[in-house]
Order: C-alpha cells, then sequence, then structure tokens
C-alpha cells in the first residue's frame, strides 16, 4: 500500500465551487477503497495575477508542484479588469493563459479527453445511436500552434500584421501517435475483459477491433499535415491490429456531430484537439459532465494536471450554479490513473464513478436538481448507499 499526495488548484471562478464539491467525496470514496490519499490546497488563483502585477503563482510554483504526485485543478483563467494591460503578461512580456505555463513547465504533452454519454446525461444528438458514443481525443499538449512565436509588425497602422508561427517536430509527433496507437490497444483489450468488442472497417474490408483516426488540415496546411500523415503510416505497421483512418478537421467536426459513435481514439494537433474537445464534451452530455487530464504518458514521475474540460465560467461564478460531475469524474481520472500502482485507487474511482452515473439517473427520471452543493450531496448520498450495500 503506498500513499499519494495531491496539489489541489481551485483556481478561478467556478473552479474553487466545483473543487470545494468534489474533494469530501474524493475524501469518502478513497476512505471506502482504503486508499492513502492526502493533499494540499494551493490557493493560486490567476486573479492574483494582475492584482499583484504578474505573479499568481510564486516564482518556485513548479518546484513545489513537483513535490507532489498529481495535480487537481478547478480551472485557471480569469479575464480581469480588462483595463489592466498586465493582464496574462508573462516575465518575457508574451501574453499566455497561466494554464499553459503548467502544461509546459511539466512537458505533460499529452491532452486525454474522453467522450461517453453516461446514462442520465443529457443526450443532445436526437439519433439513438448517441447514446454508444465512446472516444478517446487525445490533443498534443506542448508545440504545434501554442507555441506562441510571432509577433505584430506596423502596430496601429493600416499596414499591421500579426503572425503566429506554428512548429510540428517529428519527435513530438511520434510520441503523440504512438501514444494514440497504445490506448487504442489498451481499450480494444478493456471492452475484451467486459465481454464487448467493437468493428472498424478497413479500406481492404477488414475489420478491426480498434481504430485510430488522424485529424489534420493537409489540403490547406499541407507540411505539418503531411509530416502528421507520414509519421503516422510508419507508425501503424508496428501497430496492425489498429485500424488507421484520416480525417480533415473540417470534416471530423461534421462527423461528430452526424455519426460520433463510429469514433475510437481521436489523434489532434493542438489547437484542432482544444477545438474537437469541446465539440466531445457536447457529446458526453455537455461542458458540466467533460472531464480532462494533461500527461507525460513516458514518466510516470512528472505530475499529471487533472482538469476538467470547461473553464472558469465568469459569466456564472460566485453563484454556486455550476454542475460538479466534470470535476468529479475528473477526479475519478485521476484515480484511474493511480489504480495502475495501485489497486485501491482504482476501487475508490469505481466507487466515485457509479455513485456519479446513479446521481445522474436519479436525476434524469424526474428531479431537476441544480445548484453546485445539492449536485454533489445528491452524489454523496449514492455513495452512502454503495458503501451501505457494500458493507458486509
Ligand atoms: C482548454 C482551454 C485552454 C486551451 C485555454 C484556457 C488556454 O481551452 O484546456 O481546452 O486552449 O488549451
Ligand atoms: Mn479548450
Amino acid at each position: 500500500r503506498r500513499s499519494w499526495r495531491i496539489a489541489v488548484l481551485p483556481g478561478d471562478g467556478i473552479g474553487s465551487e466545483v473543487v470545494g464539491a468534489t474533494l469530501p467525496l474524493l475524501r469518502h470514496a478513497s476512505q471506502m477503497a482504503g486508499l492513502d490519499l492526502n493533499w494540499d490546497m494551493l490557493p493560486w488563483p490567476s486573479t492574483a495575477w494582475h492584482e499583484d502585477n504578474g505573479q499568481m503563482m510564486p516564482d518556485d510554483a513548479l518546484a513545489q508542484l513537483s513535490q507532489y504526485d498529481a495535480m487537481l485543478m478547478g480551472a485557471l483563467g480569469d479575464p480581469g479588469p480588462t483595463s489592466n494591460p498586465n493582464r496574462y503578461l508573462l516575465s518575457d512580456g508574451v501574453s499566455l493563459s497561466p494554464l499553459l505555463t503548467l502544461r509546459k513547465g511539466f512537458d505533460l504533452w499529452a491532452c486525454e479527453r474522453p467522450a461517453q454519454l453516461l446514462e442520465g446525461a443529457h443526450q443532445y444528438l436526437a439519433d439513438d445511436r448517441a447514446r454508444d458514443v465512446d472516444m478517446l481525443v487525445i490533443r498534443e499538449n506542448s508545440e504545434g500552434e501554442y507555441v506562441n512565436q510571432g509577433g505584430r509588425l506596423h502596430r496601429g497602422t493600416p499596414r499591421e500584421t500579426a503572425t503566429q508561427l506554428e512548429v510540428f517536430t517529428r519527435a513530438a509527433t511520434e510520441r503523440l501517435l504512438r501514444h494514440a496507437f497504445e490506448s487504442a490497444q489498451r481499450r480494444a483489450a478493456e471492452r475484451k475483459e467486459k465481454g464487448q468488442t467493437r468493428h472498424f472497417k478497413r479500406l481492404d474490408g477488414s475489420h478491426a477491433t480498434s481504430q485510430v483516426c488522424l485529424i489534420t488540415k493537409r489540403n490547406a496546411l499541407p507540411e505539418w499535415g503531411e509530416l502528421y500523415t507520414e509519421v503516422f503510416e510508419q507508425l501503424s505497421q508496428r501497430y496492425p491490429d489498429v485500424a488507421i483512418h484520416h480525417e480533415l478537421i473540417d470534416a471530423a467536426c461534421m462527423k461528430f456531430v452526424q455519426a460520433p459513435w463510429q469514433f475510437d481514439v481521436v489523434a489532434a494537433s493542438n489547437l484542432q484537439g482544444d477545438i474537437l474537445t469541446d465539440l466531445a464534451a457536447i457529446l458526453s452530455g455537455g461542458m458540466g459532465v467533460a472531464p480532462s487530464c494533461n500527461l507525460k504518458p513516458d514518466d510516470r514521475s512528472v505530475p499529471p494536471l487533472f482538469e476538467p474540460t470547461h473553464g472558469s465560467a465568469p459569466d456564472i461564478a460566485g453563484q454556486h450554479l455550476a454542475d460538479p460531475t466534470a470535476m468529479i469524474l475528473t477526479a475519478a481520472m485521476m484515480l484511474d490513473w493511480m489504480g495502475v500502482e495501485d489497486p485501491a485507487a482504482s476501487d475508490a474511482a469505481e466507487h466515485l464513478r457509479r455513485a456519479t452515473e446513479a446521481s445522474l439517473k436519479a436525476r434524469n427520471e424526474g428531479s431537476t436538481l441544480t445548484g453546485t452543493d445539492n449536485i454533489s450531496q445528491h452524489i454523496e448520498h449514492f455513495l452512502a448507499q454503495r458503501q451501505e450495500a457494500l458493507t458486509p
């Protein structure tokens, strides 16, 4: 039995509200499973960023955070007073979300965002096959459109020109796509264990039990599109059991709405993955239920960052209206990650997920429960019920 230390970063806006609603459930589920889990609260909201003129986190923030096994974050990002010219300014004068500082600082190069419509979650698409949506979007999280290099020439003149460089390296592409293939194999194995199987058609008419779909815009952005495609096709030779598929980003958006149940693992660049995962969140029932994590799959000694797909939602912040479900499922994802080493964590994840699903289902069958804390208490009720049922 090992012990786990977590850095909890409630962050901004609804972040601290959904974190507050999640921690008691995480505590309860861990106790039920006999999981040795401890956390420290690190209140580093980005509001401090503009109040203190540029300092959100202490100087040694990354060093402090590296002492933990994982980071659990509510939401980081606050528009702040628009009159303040220093908002979101890094020391080098570059404007960047503090969230990106953490992703870059720890080289958390993969962002995983699963989309699955849980029973009881809101089904946005009219087609009933939307119930079967079960995909994992893996977003490149370290480079691409997010390298933040460029400039503005001839500021304020009619000739003003903004440039924004995109950088795609073979090394980052290879690690991303290798991870996508391995994730596809793992998902197929998990399905097999549950007695389920899915079939994905190959071009030659044969079928595979898993698939990776690569997203690019290579008809208009051929340099990186072709690099991605080349690496994808080379790597696929080593994963003959996984079907490969390619979509252009615009067509992929259409198919995410038209037939999302046809996707398994989807690999996308940083920006295209960002856009696709908001769309995928709707397929899971909305931003209120979509979990997410940022990790370095090849190095478990680096703390992954678990955060819901949603942001700090300044429009509803302070009113305790936010649905904490995404945050709770994000905590379950963290427990899954810990479960690779510690079976108690897998048990805790199972408790948390089952209670959340039971609550979603009950809420869908009539009650119109709203409010962050009400929803959290509703889930707590199902956790207690589960504990009672499991007690000999
Ligand atoms: C996300 C967010 C961030 C991103 C923003 C806040 C920089 O939209 O996590 O999806 O674009 O990655
Ligand atoms: Mn986003």
